[in-house]
C-alpha cells in the first residue's frame, strides 16, 4: 500500500540515467552512435550525406570481398543463422574446428579457440588463465577487454608504463619467484598504433617464468610478411604464449580467437566462462572469417596497398605537422590535446565528408585527447586527396 503523505522520488536508477553526465553530453553533441544507411567500398551514407570512412578497422578491406559474401551466403543456407548454444553443451560444428585448425596453423600455434566476439576472446585469454593468488603485469594502455579479463580473474595486478620493458623488469623483479605470473600486452596498441616491444618483453617473460598473453587484434593481418602479426614482424613465432585477437579488424567480420599450446587451449575450454556460457560463433561469421583468412594468405596485394596508403596518409599528416603519437601502423591517432580542439577538428572533418571517431580522457591519458583514424587498403587515390584537403581545412578550425 503506498503511503499517501510521502512524496515518491521514483526509482533511484531512473534518476541516475536521467542525470548521467556522459550520456547527457553524448546526446547533446552527438559524437557517437551514428546510424549509416548504406556502405560502398570506403564510403558510407548517413541519409543522403556521403562520408569517407576513416574510423573503421577493416584494414585490408576484406569485409565485402565477393568471396567472403559468397561464403557467408553458403553457410547461411547450409546451417541457418545461429548456433543456439554454447559448444560445451550443444557441441561444436565442423566449421568451428576447421577455422580453428587453419588459424592455429597460420599463427604457428598448436591450437586455437574461436568465440563470438574479439572482446570475449581477449577477456577470456586473461580471465581463464589467471586466478586468485597470481600476479598479472599489464601495460597500462591495454584494451578494455583485457582489463575485464583481469577483473574477472580475481588475480592481483601491477600496471607497467606503456611499452616500457625496463619498468616491467622492475615490477617483475620485486615479486616472489614462485608466484605464478602473467604478462598482458597488445601487439599493436589500438589507440596509439604503437608496436609492442615484443623481443624485450618476451625475453622478460622467459627470464621470470611468466606466461605472456598478447592481444594482436590490430597486428593480425597488418604486420609481418604474411600478415601473421606482431610475432612475425619480429620473427618470434613463439614470442607470446597466447595470442588473442578479433575478426572485426583485418578479417572485416565478427568474432575472435585465442591461439596457444594444445594444453593451454584445452584448459581455456574448461575454465572460460565467456565460452562455457555463451553461444558459439555463428555459421555465417565463421564462414566469412575463414574466407577472409584464405584471401589474406592468397592475395597479399591487399596488405601491400594498405601499407602504400599508410605511407601516403602519414606524408599528409607530416606535411600538416599533425601529431600522430609516433604511430608505426595504419591505426593513426591525431593527438590534439584537449576536448574542445578535438570536437571542432572532428566537426570540421565531418563537414568535409570525412568520418572519424573522438577519443578523450579518461579513454586516453590526460593531455592526449585525440581523433582516432585508421587508413585501409580500401581507400582510393581520390579518397586520400579528399582526406588531405579536409585535414588542412580542419587544422584551420582549432
Ligand atoms: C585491442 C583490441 N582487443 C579486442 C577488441 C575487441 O574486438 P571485437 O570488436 O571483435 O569485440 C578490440 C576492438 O575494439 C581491440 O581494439
Amino acid at each position: 500500500m503506498p503511503i499517501p503523505f510521502i512524496q515518491r522520488q521514483g526509482k533511484p536508477l531512473e534518476q541516475r540515467f536521467r542525470e548521467d553526465d556522459p550520456t547527457r553530453l553524448r546526446l547533446k553533441y552527438e559524437p557517437y552512435y551514428h546510424t549509416f544507411h548504406r556502405k560502398e567500398g570506403s564510403r558510407v551514407w548517413r541519409g543522403d550525406r556521403e562520408y569517407i570512412m576513416l574510423a573503421s578497422n577493416d584494414y585490408l578491406g576484406l569485409g565485402d570481398h565477393p568471396k567472403v559474401i559468397e561464403a557467408g551466403k553458403a553457410a547461411l543456407e547450409q546451417w541457418g543463422s545461429g548456433t543456439t548454444g554454447a559448444r560445451l553443451a550443444n557441441g561444436s560444428r565442423s566449421f568451428h574446428v576447421e577455422l580453428e585448425e587453419e588459424l592455429a596453423d597460420f599463427l604457428g600455434k598448436e591450437a586455437c579457440h574461436v568465440s563470438s566476439a574479439g572482446y570475449l576472446s581477449c577477456m577470456s585469454a586473461v580471465a581463464s588463465y589467471a586466478r586468485r593468488g597470481d600476479v598479472i603485469f599489464v601495460d597500462k594502455n591495454s584494451h578494455s577487454s583485457l582489463w575485464s579479463g583481469i577483473q574477472a580473474s580475481g588475480a592481483t595486478y601491477e600496471k607497467f608504463s606503456h611499452n616500457n620493458p625496463e619498468d616491467l623488469r622492475h615490477l617483475l623483479s620485486t615479486e616472489k619467484r614462485e608466484v605464478p605470473k602473467i604478462i598482458v600486452i597488445e601487439g599493436v596498441y589500438s589507440m596509439e598504433g604503437h608496436i609492442a616491444k615484443l623481443p624485450e618483453i618476451a625475453a622478460l617473460a622467459e627470464e621470470f617464468d611468466a606466461f605472456l598473453v598478447m592481444d594482436d587484434a590490430h597486428g593480425f593481418g597488418v604486420l609481418g610478411e604474411n600478415g601473421r602479426g606482431t610475432a612475425e614482424h619480429f620473427d618470434l613465432p613463439d614470442g607470446a604464449d597466447a595470442v588473442c585477437g578479433s575478426f572485426s579488424k583485418s578479417l572485416g567480420g565478427t568474432g575472435g580467437f585465442v591461439a596457444a599450446s594444445q594444453n593451454a587451449i584445452e584448459y581455456l575450454r574448461s575454465h572460460s566462462k565467456q565460452t562455457i556460457f555463451s553461444a558459439a560463433l555463428s555459421p555465417v561469421a565463421t564462414a566469412c572469417a575463414k574466407a577472409a583468412l584464405g584471401l589474406m594468405k592468397e592475395e597479399p596485394e591487399h596488405r601491400r596497398r594498405l601499407w602504400e596508403n599508410r605511407r601516403r596518409y602519414k606524408a599528409i599528416l607530416d606535411e600538416l605537422d599533425l601529431d600522430f603519437w609516433d604511430s608505426e601502423t595504419p591505426a593513426m591517432p591525431i593527438v590534439l590535446g584537449d576536448k574542445e580542439k578535438v570536437y571542432f577538428f572532428w566537426k570540421a572533418l565531418l563537414e568535409k565528408g570525412i568520418f572519424t571517431v573522438i577519443s578523450v580522457a579518461p579513454a586516453v591519458p590526460p593531455g592526449k585527447d585525440l581523433i582516432r583514424t585508421a587508413i585501409s587498403a580500401k581507400h582510393t587515390e581520390r579518397d586520400i586527396e579528399q582526406i588531405a584537403a579536409a585535414f588542412a581545412y580542419a587544422k584551420t578550425k582549432i
